[in-house]
């Protein structure tokens, strides 16, 4: 029996695929590398192609039947929140289009296990500064509402053929597990101020008014190795009775970002300090998980913290083509 990663190349996915594969687990990955490598994932068998094109869903059951699948987790959608508004078409076509193709793919062939993942975003900006997975549901762009409708889709292929399903909604993701598999884009804090260290260019703090300690935005960053653990955990706990679906992955803690930005400095040893620019629009001041749900119902927490996160992220973009000399 196998597990069936899509998506399985990328940032997240690689790590996942391994630990897995150093579990001594068979694995067999779809991704179409569109933003990713293949050799992230070494020796794993990667069949290369886009869950959502069209005819996608007879490839994928021609995969479970090779590999003898029996589980699913599912990585592969588009992420960025800018270009989902920008192109909100496409991140329905993408993401709910691929979701659908794996979903008639494992009921085609009788798979009924599956691990997705899911996102803090489909909170938007919530009331409460700890959000609980019951907080409300009100995602502010089609990135957030294609993770939700995600969750939705899970529900009812539930109902309707018993799909046993986990969703884990990640907080801020940063870190390597190993140095080979940093985060490749820039798109989010971390990777953003490295970005610009290593053009000899003074970090951004994107506002330093909101009613927070500091002044700059906190969020809860876990580290990427602790969400692939997140993602094992949930398998086991899948071979269960679980009592929920949906599962927040965060540390309970929060960072600002200027507390970001001095950890940069100080576990690299250069100069960060920050130009202060204008905020960035749909921010919320402060976004932290509970993560009292995926501690009571599985026994799993984060436990990296800031300092470590940041460590490893740094050694993982000086592993990279763009090592900053000092
Ligand atoms: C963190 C904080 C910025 C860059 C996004 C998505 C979310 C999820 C995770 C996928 C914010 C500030 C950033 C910079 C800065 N994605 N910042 N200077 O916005 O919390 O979440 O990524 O699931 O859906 O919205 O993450 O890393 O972009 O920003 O001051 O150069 O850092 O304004 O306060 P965010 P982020």
């Amino acid at each position: 029996m196998a597990t069936l990663v899509v998506g399985g190349a990328g940032y997240i996915g690689a790590h996942v695929v391994r630990l897995l594969a150093d579990d001594g687990q068979d694995i067999v990955v779809i991704d179409d590398l569109s933003t990713s490598t293949a050799d992230r994932i070494g020796s794993v068998p990667l069949v290369r192609f886009d869950v959502a094109a069209e005819g996608a869903t007879a490839r994928i059951v021609e995969v479970i039947r090779d590999h003898d699948v029996d589980a699913v987790i599912h990585f592969a959608a588009r992420k960025q929140v800018g270009e989902s508004v920008a192109k909100p078409l496409y991140y329905y076509q993408q993401n709910i289009g691929g979701m659908v193709n794996l979903l008639a793919a494992m009921e085609e062939t009788g798979v009924k296990k599956m691990i997705f993942s899911s996102s803090a975003a489909v909170y938007g900006e919530p009331e409460e500064a700890v959000v609980v997975e019951d907080s409300r549901t009100e995602p502010i762009n089609p990135y957030g509402r294609t993770k939700l409708i995600g969750e939705w889709i899970l529900a009812d292929c539930e109902r309707a053929w018993g799909l046993k399903w986990v969703g884990l909604r990640y907080f801020n993701v940063a870190g390597a597990g190993w140095p080979e598999l940093g985060d490749s884009a820039v798109m989010n804090l971390i990777p953003m101020v490295l970005d610009r260290l290593a053009k000899g260019e003074q970090p951004r703090v994107f506002g330093d008014d909101y009613p927070t300690p500091d002044g700059t935005c906190i969020r809860d960053y876990v580290h990427v190795r602790d969400l692939a653990q997140a993602h094992i955990a949930a398998m086991h706990a899948l071979d269960g009775d679980l009592p929920n679906r949906v599962y927040n992955v965060g540390t309970g803690t929060g960072a600002s970002v200027k507390e970001v930005v001095e950890t940069i400095g100080s576990v690299s040893g250069l100069d960060a300090t920050p130009v202060i620019e204008e905020r960035r629009a749909g921010d919320p001041p402060k976004l932290i998980a509970s993560a009292d749900r995926i501690k009571a119902d599985m026994d799993f927490t984060a436990t990296a913290q800031l300092p470590e996160i940041i460590s490893s992220a740094w050694e993982a973009w000086q592993a990279g083509p763009r090592r900053i000399e000092k």
